[in-house]
Formats: C-alpha cells, sequence, structure tokens
C-alpha cells in the first residue's frame, strides 16, 4: 500500500476468530495519521524511561492535537512485575480512565506485555495499541494478544490474551535500539525461520538484506500461527520453540540475561534434545550454530541440570510431563511430551 504521502506501508491484516486488526508495517509512518480515526479518543501511551528519553519531542509534534498522557516506567524486565503493573493501573485510575479511552504500549517487549496485561485488566478491558520499537517486539511480542507478568515462581505466569486494536511498526524506532537488542530480537526472527519458513532462514545467511523485509517475514510466520491456534491449543505451541529452557535460564538468571539470548540457548538446548531423542535431524544443529554464531547470538555452555529444576513451574507441564517443541527439520516442529527423567539424561 503507498501511503498518502507517498511512505511504503505495508498493511497485514490480522483476523483473530472475529476479531480484525491491522498491522501498519512501514519506515517513517505518519502517526498522527494512522491514529487520526481515534482523535477524539484519550490516549494513555505506556512507555519505558528510554523510549520517553528519546521520542517524548517526538510524539509531543506528532500527537499535538491528541489529549493524551505519558506513564512511564522503568526499562527493565523487572517493570512485569506485581508492582508496576499495580503502580500504572494506580496512575490510570487517578486520571479516571473511562472504557472509551486508549492504551497505547509504546516500548519494546516488557512495556508491551505489561500495557497489554494493563489494558486487558483495568475496567475489565480498555482498548489497546501496540507501538513496538525493539526488533523483538516488531516480529514477535506485539501480534497474537499474548500479554502478562512475571511472578517468583516464574516468567509471564500471570496474563491475559488481549488482541489490539492496531499496531503500528515503524521501523523508524529501531534507529535508537542498541545493536545489542537488535541481535536479541534476530532470536526470534530465527526461531520464525526454524519453525516455519527456510526463506527467511536464507534471508539471515546475506551479509546484508532489507530490514522491513525481515520483519515483515517474521511477522507473517507469527501472524499465520496466530490465526491457526489463537489461544495455544496446538499449532501457537510451535511459537515456543527454545522457550521451555530459555524462561528457565531468563528466570535462573533473574532476567540479567536477555529473552532472545535465553531463547537462542533453549533453542541450543531443544536441537540437542531432539537429536538425543532421536527426532531432530543432527545436521540442524550444524546449520543452527552456523546462523546463530553469524548473528552473534550465544550458544548454550553450562550445567544443564540447573535449570531443569525451574522448569517445573512451566505452563507447558502437564501430568507429570514436560510438553517441549522439538524440530525435526527446518519447518517440521512436533510437540513432544518429555519426562524428567529424559531431560536429566540430556544432562549427563
Ligand atoms: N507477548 C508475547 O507474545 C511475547 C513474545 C516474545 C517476548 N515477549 C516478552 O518480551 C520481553 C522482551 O522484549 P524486548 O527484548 O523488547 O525487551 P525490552 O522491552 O526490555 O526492551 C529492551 C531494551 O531496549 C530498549 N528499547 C526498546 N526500543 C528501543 C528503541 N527504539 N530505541 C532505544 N531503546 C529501545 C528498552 O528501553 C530496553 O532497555 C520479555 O519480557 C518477553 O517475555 C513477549
Amino acid at each position: 500500500m503507498q501511503g498518502r504521502r507517498g511512505i511504503y506501508i505495508k498493511q497485514i491484516k490480522v483476523k483473530i476468530k472475529d476479531f480484525k486488526y491491522d498491522i501498519l508495517l512501514g519506515e517513517n509512518i505518519n502517526l498522527k495519521e494512522v491514529l487520526n480515526p481515534f482523535i477524539s479518543r484519550r490516549l494513555f501511551i505506556i512507555t519505558d524511561k528510554n523510549l520517553y528519553h528519546y521520542y517524548e519531542s517526538y510524539l509531543n509534534n506528532h500527537l499535538n492535537d491528541f489529549n493524551f498522557i505519558f506513564v512511564v516506567v522503568e526499562p527493565s524486565e523487572h517493570s512485569k512485575s506485581f508492582e508496576s503493573y499495580e503502580s500504572v493501573i494506580n496512575t490510570l485510575l487517578q486520571h479516571h480512565i473511562s472504557r472509551n479511552d486508549l492504551i497505547v504500549a509504546l516500548g519494546g517487549g516488557v512495556v508491551g506485555d505489561l500495557a497489554g496485561f494493563v489494558s486487558a485488566t483495568i475496567l475489565r478491558g480498555v482498548d489497546l495499541i501496540q507501538i513496538p520499537t525493539s526488533l523483538l517486539a516488531m516480529v514477535d511480542s506485539s501480534i497474537g494478544g499474548k500479554t502478562g507478568i512475571d511472578t517468583t515462581y516464574g516468567k509471564n505466569l500471570v496474563g491475559a490474551f488481549k488482541q489490539p486494536i492496531l499496531v503500528v511498526t515503524d521501523t523508524h524506532f529501531l534507529k535508537t535500539l542498541p545493536k545489542v537488542e537488535f541481535i536479541n530480537g534476530l532470536a526470534e526472527v530465527l526461531k520464525a525461520g526454524l519453525i516455519r519458513d527456510k526463506a527467511l532462514l536464507e534471508l539471515l545467511k546475506q551479509d546484508h538484506y532489507d530490514v522491513v523485509e525481515m520483519i515483515y517475514k517474521a511477522i507473517m510466520v507469527k501472524k499465520e500461527i496466530v490465526e491457526l491456534d489463537p489461544f495455544e491449543s496446538h499449532e501457537r505451541m510451535f511459537l515456543n520453540f527454545g522457550h521451555t529452557f530459555g524462561h528457565s535460564i531468563e528466570q535462573a538468571h533473574h532476567y540479567e540475561i536477555k529473552h532472545g539470548f535465553c531463547v537462542a540457548m533453549g533453542m541450543d538446548l531443544a536441537l540437542q534434545l531432539g537429536i538425543h531423542l532421536k527426532e531432530t535431524n543432527p545436521n540442524l544443529l550444524t546449520e543452527y550454530y552456523q546462523l546463530s554464531d553469524k548473528i552473534g547470538l550465544p550458544r548454550f555452555e553450562g550445567n544443564k541440570t540447573n535449570y531443569i529444576e525451574q522448569i517445573k513451574y512451566d505452563k507447558k507441564h502437564k501430568n507429570g510431563k514436560i510438553y517441549f517443541v522439538l524440530l525435526k527439520e527446518v519447518g517440521q516442529p512436533i510437540i513432544c511430551p518429555i519426562s524428567e527423567e529424559s531431560l536429566y539424561d540430556l544432562s549427563n
């Protein structure tokens, strides 16, 4: 689609059962124009301190005709907590938020998950717009409606499904994103390629590629999967490839290692587990290392047993088995119920 000011925008239509929304993807999207249909509604822009520092004046300039209020949280996974949830809720209530207002999540996956959970629960639901600013949020967390916060027992254990009414994915935000955060986001792109799109892996192998195209392909993987299975009864579980070990590593290190890096180590372990169980083609691990090393993602090093205990709290745990996503080949994920013993076997 050609934007009215000559700016190229891809309009991706998402349909979750009867609910439809657009993801607008492009560079330098005219925010004022795309938010114009909501001009009569008050906007609560939830963001973090880093984004507020970079984009306060950008938003003030672009949204000067709008009635909006900033709600700023700390920039870290620790903001996905009961404390920040309560603090954001209290701020919105102090401003007498109504159901006609809109919550805008402007930030990475942390802001998206927190603001999404707030919008799902405050007044039993206020509309949500996602404006993802990190690569990870653009290709993954802003799509599909999963929102939530962490608990002392594990990551994302309290949450809700809340579909946004619009996602505005503007790659101009990536200009201020630190390189390490870009690499972090590439872990989810790599995962999308591994579970569903060989062409995306081919693109990642190139030294120079079109970032908008890469984001588009990754969004399409996520969109197609969540449309098939919005509430994670089957296909959506494939998106958890690498996440079972990944979440456990993340929690064991008190969220000091980035989500994408933990997912990369988790994919390494899931491939090793698949090979151990004779489900995964062993060549896949070599191919995986070639790509993850090129991107700059870490391999798993250390003692696996440290992380197995934590997996018991994972949501994919049922009747003493852990439902692991393994890969047979690129594009062929499977869900395997695995006993804790097999996991301890792997660590020997
Ligand atoms: N809901 C889902 O479906 C889903 C999917 C994947 C991951 N997640 C969640 O996403 C979170 C990770 O997201 P993340 O990696 O975006 O982390 P993040 O939100 O913490 O962002 C990473 C860092 O980058 C900064 N940042 C973001 N955009 C920026 C920009 N444009 N310019 C400068 N700095 C910028 C942030 O301030 C932060 O310091 C985890 O909590 C994970 O569980 C959710």
